[in-house]
């Protein structure tokens, strides 16, 4: 948990107002029953009527500093804990951007939510309280104990029975509520997650009719979240009738002995209540200690889930400099003779690192500058993870890629990326217009370079068809999207960028054969010189690709052109046949 404190460093003065402000409350605090006993010692015994209007003078001015002090505290140490709450998520933020696809499949988006929310507000609740109640209650413990001491070295033996035994009870109470706090964070996670889940896939579940099945699971997760949290709040309801029962016995014995010396003048009746008050504060301020230990502890698995997510390295490591060699893409104004040229050499890649199986095993190839290239083969046989490698959206576990004759790995990500344009598989949009959409890539893009590309992507059509045309909006409050307009709008906003390596991973499989027709022939005008990579399921989608990838099982299997395919592929000649 230390490791966080370093957020709190821009905040270092409010960090350190915070309990010195406290300090001057507490001293305040302390002084409060002392004046008071001098009351009724000098004053009222006495019958000073003097000496009770000074005190009482003292008493307010005491009172009066003790409030600002305590306001103040309370003011920088808000300032303090929020602050370091923002800079936190922040922080998780700017990581969680770093992250390649394999820490993005090792955590899901349903727990990076709940550590950017609530596990950063229980930390900096702690921060606040740490600021706050520990510096409190542990100079109210000592100095309460230290002025009771002044008061009646002997009376003060009562601590001596007394602490041992909140201690041995907080000890009990805390050892048992600590674990509960664990497990009801992670029953509270569950019921995060699973309506994460559902909300995820709501359309999934009415479409099958598991409303009820969901809604058992959902019910399970609560109750179990509640049960949890109703035996917590059931150990805490007991934790402060015993409290008081200690506390109060500890007021019984006091005046019984404290009473006795009274009666025989050992002792002022102002110091005993004065006496009485200080042993309420030190056990008070003990209870408040062990909740703050529990806090700690509760805080402790936040912090824990936060740094995780802080020390996961992104496993996409940018190149030192970038490569000097002829053709880099650092000038891809002069494109040289390998601009555009895809080079696999004896890939192998898996998702697990020492995984089983290999999901591509031993790919090599060769796409020249301007070649289409179709991929095939039967869903999961790993034609994604290929084309991922290309804009390194994975590192191959052995072999290399290389784009533009350069080594993936030697070219700055930005750059590689700029030209490698690619369409995932699962169309993703954002919320906002359509115009946003197809310029995320590029923002600066004019309409006319808009335009252009939602044609070629036989997008324009449909987009002129709505009534406020490219500025509908789309998303949670616009128009919904059928599946096919999604994916040409994917298509359009991937051919804004005009990129030199194009890929296109089943992204016409939602539109019809025609419209996909004149998206090829659009495509081919608008990417000349540009390398096409297209996947698709239909053999009649990469027909006329100059070269066909035909991939069973992370293999290639055979490759050539549609005719040389026919003739030499027995697996082409298959689907060829199946369709
Ligand atoms: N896989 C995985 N983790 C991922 C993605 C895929 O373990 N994040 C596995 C899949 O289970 C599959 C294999 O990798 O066994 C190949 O997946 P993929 O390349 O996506 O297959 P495709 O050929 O693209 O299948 P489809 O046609 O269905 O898209
Ligand atoms: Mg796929």
């Amino acid at each position: 948990m230390v490791k966080l404190l370093r957020y709190l460093k821009p905040y270092r003065a409010a960090a350190l107002a915070a309990p010195l402000l406290m300090v001057l409350e507490v001293v305040m605090d302390l002084l409060q029953p002392s004046l008071m006993a001098s009351i009724v010692n000098d004053g009222v015994m006495k019958g000073d009527l003097g000496h009770i209007g000074l005190m009482s003078i003292w008493m307010i001015l005491a009172a009066v500093c003790g409030l600002l002090g305590g306001m103040g505290c309370a003011y920088y140490a808000i300032r303090a804990s929020v602050g370091f709450g923002t800079d936190l998520r922040n922080a998780l933020f700017r990581k969680v951007q770093t992250f390649a696809f394999r820490e993005l499949d090792r955590f899901s988006g349903g727990t990076l939510v709940t550590r950017l929310t609530n596990d950063v507000m229980q930390v900096q609740m702690l921060v606040q309280i740490f600021l706050r109640m520990l510096i409190r209650s542990s100079m109210l413990f000592f100095g309460s104990i230290v002025m009771a001491f002044l008061i009646s070295p002997k009376l003060s033996l009562v601590f001596a029975v007394s602490l041992p035994l909140f201690f041995i009870f907080l000890y009990a109470l805390l050892s048992k509520s600590i674990p509960l706090y664990r497990t009801l964070q992670a029953k509270l996670d569950r019921v995060n997650s699973v309506l994460q889940e559902n909300l995820n896939g709501i359309r999934v579940v009415k479409a099958f009719v598991r409303a009820a099945f969901e809604k058992v699971r959902f019910k399970r997760a609560n109750e179990e979240n509640y049960e949890v949290g109703l035996k917590a709040a059931r150990l805490l309801a007991i934790n402060n009738p015993i409290m008081t029962l200690l506390l109060n016995a500890c007021i019984v014995c006091i005046l019984w002995i404290g009473g006795a010396q009274t009666w025989e003048g050992g002792l002022a009746i102002g110091s005993l209540a004065a006496f009485i008050t200080y042993v309420t504060q030190t056990l008070n301020a003990m209870v408040s200690l062990g909740n703050t230990l529990m806090n700690i502890s509760r805080a402790k698995a936040s912090s824990d889930r936060i740094i995780e997510v802080l020390d996961t390295p992104s496993s996409m490591v940018e190149p030192a400099t970038a490569p000097l060699t002829a053709g880099t893409p650092s000038a891809p104004s002069a494109p040289s003779a390998l601009y555009g040229q895809v080079e696999f050499r004896h890939v192998f890649f898996g998702y697990e690192e020492g995984g089983e199986e290999p999901v591509l095993k031993d790919v090599s190839f060769l796409a020249k500058p301007g070649e289409t290239i179709g991929i095939l083969g039967s869903t999961g046989a790993g034609k994604s993870s290929l084309v991922n490698l290309m804009p390194r959206l994975y590192d191959p576990t052995e072999g290399s890629v290389l784009v533009n004759g350069v080594d993936v790995k030697s070219i700055p990500l930005e750059e590689l990326r700029s030209q490698v344009g690619i369409v995932l598989q699962q169309a993703v949009l954002f919320g906002g217009t359509i115009r946003d959409n197809i310029r995320y890539g590029k923002p600066d893009a004019s309409q006319d370079e808009i335009e252009a590309a939602a044609r070629a992507a036989e997008a324009h059509d449909f987009i002129q068809s709505f009534p406020e045309g490219y500025d509908t909006q789309i998303g949670q409050r616009g128009v919904t999207l059928s599946g096919g307009q999604k994916q040409r709008i994917s298509i359009a906003r991937a051919l804004l960028a005009r990129p030199g390596i194009l890929i296109l991973d089943d992204s016409t499989s939602a539109v019809d054969l025609r419209t996909e027709a004149r998206i090829r022939t659009a495509l081919r005008d608008r990417l000349q010189g540009s390398t096409c990579f297209i996947i698709a399921q239909r053999i009649s989608s990469v027909a006329d690709a100059d070269r066909i990838l035909v991939i069973e099982d992370g293999r290639i299997v055979a490759q050539g052109n549609h005719a040389e395919l026919m003739v030499s592929s027995e697996v082409y000649r298959d689907i060829y046949e199946s369709q």
